[in-house]
């Protein structure tokens, strides 16, 4: 049988990244980090695509990207924190694989992208931008199944909890 995803879902600087690496090693499934292949074949940084071309046609990527991905299995996905803002996204993914949110309090997301210039969302006073972002996207995390809250937790001890999760959810 074929090895469901593994679907990281999260705010920007909660972990996806981090913990998908460590979540890749451990199951020798491939991470597919969607920001950077995305970055990869349009040939530009998020921050340029924004720039260049918008918003609306990022997400069109994000959103063709998810199509493709979510048709595959036995790969660990991390994938933007802006997924949620089409629930259609979240649908996909969870056909084909344990979709898992990591949520973090907003000091803690400063702490993590505070020197970090690559997120056009949050460009200019970086706390007003994740207070404010947080509070709209918040109903878009929490209705997510499975979350974990990584304040204060090791990413070694994150990543075990999902492969226990992986491990118990086998629909
Ligand atoms: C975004 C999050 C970013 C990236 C883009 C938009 C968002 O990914 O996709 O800057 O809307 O939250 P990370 O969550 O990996 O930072």
């Amino acid at each position: 049988m074929d090895k469901r995803n593994i679907v990281l879902v999260g705010f920007m600087g909660t972990g996806k990244t981090t913990i998908g690496r460590l979540l890749s090693a451990q199951t020798g499934m491939p991470l597919v980090d969607m920001d950077a292949m995305i970055e990869a074949r349009a040939g530009k940084s998020i921050n340029a695509i924004f720039a260049e071309d918008g918003e609306p046609h990022f997400r069109k990527l994000e959103r063709d990207m998810v199509r493709e991905l979510s048709a595959r299995s036995g790969q660990v996905i991390s994938t933007g924190g802006g997924i949620v803002l089409n629930p259609d996204n979240i649908a996909d993914y969870a056909k084909t694989g344990l979709v898992v949110c990591l949520l973090a309090s907003s000091k803690t997301i400063l702490e993590r992208v505070q020197h970090d210039d690559t997120r056009p969302l949050l460009a200019g006073d970086k706390q007003d931008k994740i207070v404010q972002l947080l509070e709209t996207r918040r109903p878009l995390y929490e209705a997510i199944d499975l979350k974990i809250n990584t304040d204060g937790l090791a990413p070694e001890d994150i990543a075990a909890r999902i492969i226990d999760l992986y491990h118990s959810n086998n629909s």
